[in-house]
């Protein structure tokens, strides 16, 4: 094939190579701390490429040229496809893309008006399921792997004064070497899922800073850390005017941190209280408002700031009936109402990222959350590749949230046999968890062992709490196996029950062990609460869930694509009876003196 072959690209299935590098990953994202993010919220046009034309034919080198001066036909234009708001999924734009999966490509141009001479730009993904590579002008800028973290691409320097084009690729293909792998028991939604819009930050620049209690020192003393946007030496002010706190952190290659004593009023659920943080460099000004709690373990108990606490929770999935996978502020917050109405402290954020509002909405309800990335069910755990994604899914959420004091769990996995493979992979993103963050606990939801009948999955051992997902009642129809369990369980360390529960169909009553009646639901709540309080080291219960959801694979007539386990139906308005029952067995922890 010669260069000017114009069907060159029809037999050139390495096409994706030129694609793939450079890696948008945790090591270019930017906190925004507080810093205005300009919307791109429309003017996107949306082509579905179910066959990746985009990168075979390179669309997104053509030029805006009017089908009147083409020279040779095109198979694209960049007024073509469907106008769409970002955040959006495809699946909810037309019907007939309901259950397309595959990539397309948004498309809208980008009118640059510098605003401070040496200013820089950035692009930011609130995320975007699951890969995206990102297009400006023409030039390939990186590509982003991971459908729930967000992530940045520098603008500077391809962006031109005046009109520019901005294209992303979005591909949501489920595949087996990525995080999640290609079976999941979630709906799986494609697009710009979340806020997409540009920064706008000097020279140099606050890429990230926090601050929190330093572990075991009595909450007393508070680190304070920062890192910039280049490797420069110099001093970041910092204050914390409630605190009386104003210092200047030493930084030296771009990087600082200092302990400074201080006895804040301690973050818990009753008792939120955020303080606003300032760090100055230059004329960059980083803000954060951050609560100063401790969260550890003590033998078989769980300790926030000294006082043990019982996670009386529910389990949340992103699905909306209109709305798919994108979360607004307002589901949000009805999600936290519905929380306190269940007497719930507790949330378990399933199976992925959620969105960046949802712990900043907790911190300010006082809702500890159990965070995790989506390693769930049958990973490729022998795949480097596969590893290298899951961790940078990891760091990307720690990056992110690492200043949300309701976050108190980072969950590594969900439901994962356990084999030599799983118990590498797992135990790497354990220690990298706590290398990245020492102020948090780490948990697994993990699968009983089947050969002891006990909580004795390998992977506890390097667990600060154990998740157990177990359903006695439901998939498992005998009770008696639970409290068999839970005698033959020595787990030495706090357990969580992690998801339990049970279908019902609204409406749908019945009498004993009636299969999807709300009846049977709320009495496997009330059994399984019964059985899980007697034993010493369980420590918490996170409801499986709050909401019904779309799962493709519920396809009896009872589920119709939905996983009907919700405390409420997919209308996120309708109660079953296993509210008002629960509602009514977690009261009695809040009123228990010792929880
Ligand atoms: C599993 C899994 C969930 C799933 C649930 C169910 O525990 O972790 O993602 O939805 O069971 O079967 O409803």
């Amino acid at each position: 094939m010669t260069a000017d072959d114009p069907f060159a690209h029809l037999h050139d299935e390495a096409y994706g190579d030129a694609f793939r590098t450079p890696r948008l990953d945790v090591s270019g994202l930017i906190d925004p701390g507080g810093r205005p993010i300009e919307p791109l919220t429309g003017g996107w046009r949306l082509t579905l490429d179910p066959f990746e034309e985009g990168l075979r034919q390179r669309w997104f080198a053509y030029d805006d040229a009017p089908v009147e001066v083409w020279t040779t036909p095109r198979d694209w234009d960049p007024l073509g496809g469907e106008p769409v708001t970002v955040p959006s999924c495809w699946n909810m734009v037309r019907p007939e893309w309901r259950h397309y999966e595959g990539a397309v490509w948004y498309t809208r141009a980008l009118d640059h008006r510098p605003d401070t001479p040496g200013e820089r730009c950035f692009l930011r993904v609130g995320a975007a399921n699951y890969a995206t590579s990102v297009f400006l002008d023409g030039c390939f800028l990186g590509r982003h792997a991971g459908g729930s973290t967000p992530f940045c691409v520098e603008l500077t320097g391809a962006l031109r004064v005046g009109p520019n084009r901005l294209m992303l690729m979005v591909d949501n293909s489920r595949r087996a070497e990525r995080v999640p792998m290609h079976h999941v028991d979630w709906f799986n939604y494609g697009g710009l899922y979340r806020e997409v819009g540009l920064l706008r930050l000097p020279e140099v620049f606050v890429k990230r800073a926090g601050a929190a209690l330093v572990p075991g020192s009595g909450r007393t003393r508070l680190a304070f850390d920062v890192e910039l946007s280049d490797p420069v030496d110099g001093q970041v002010g910092v204050s914390v005017p409630c605190l009386e706190l104003d210092f200047m952190l030493p930084v030296a290659a771009g990087r600082g941190r200092i302990e400074v004593d201080a006895a804040p009023e301690l973050w818990a659920p009753d008792t939120p209280k955020l303080y606003d943080v300032l760090w100055t460099f230059g004329a960059d000004r980083f803000r954060e408002r951050i609560g100063f709690r401790e969260i550890r373990v003590d033998g078989e108990r769980i300790l926030l700031n000294g006082r043990p606490v019982w996670l009386a929770g529910a389990c949340v999935h992103e699905d909306d009936v209109h709305l798919g996978k994108v979360s607004t502020e307002t589901d949000v917050r009805r999600r936290f109402r519905h929380l306190k109405e269940l007497s719930a402290n507790f949330a378990r954020l399933a199976h992925y990222p959620h969105h960046e509002h949802v712990a900043r909405i907790a911190d300010e309800e006082g809702v500890l959350l159990w965070a995790e990335i989506p390693v769930y069910w049958a990973i490729d755990f022998a795949d480097p590749e596969t590893l290298a994604d899951a961790r940078n899914q990891l760091a990307e959420l720690i990056a992110r949230d690492r200043n949300r004091a309701s976050v108190v769990v980072w969950g590594v996995g969900n439901e994962n046999a356990d084999t030599d493979a799983r118990l590498a992979f797992m135990s790497a993103l354990v220690e990298g968890t706590r290398a990245a963050d020492p102020t948090r606990l780490v948990g697994a939801a993990c699968l009983i062992d089947r050969e002891h009948f006990a909580i004795a999955d390998r992977l506890a051992a390097v667990l600060d709490v154990v998740g157990l997902n177990e359903y006695f009642g439901w998939y498992e129809p005998d009770f008696d196996g639970l409290e068999r369990l839970l005698a033959n369980s020595t787990p030495g360390k706090p357990v969580i029950v992690s998801e339990t529960g049970a279908d019902a169909v609204v409406g749908r009553r019945g009498e004993g062990r009636a299969l999807f009646s709300e009846d049977w639901q709320a009495e496997v709540y009330r059994r399984q609460f019964a059985l899980l309080r007697k034993a010493s080291y369980v420590q918490g219960l996170c409801a499986w869930l709050l909401y019904d959801f779309r799962s493709e694979r519920r396809q009896a007539r009872l589920q119709a694509g939905y996983n009907r386990k919700g405390l409420i139906a997919a209308d996120k308005s309708t109660k079953k009876l296993a509210f008002a029952a629960l509602a009514d067995l977690y009261r009695t922890v809040a009123k228990s003196a010792d929880p």
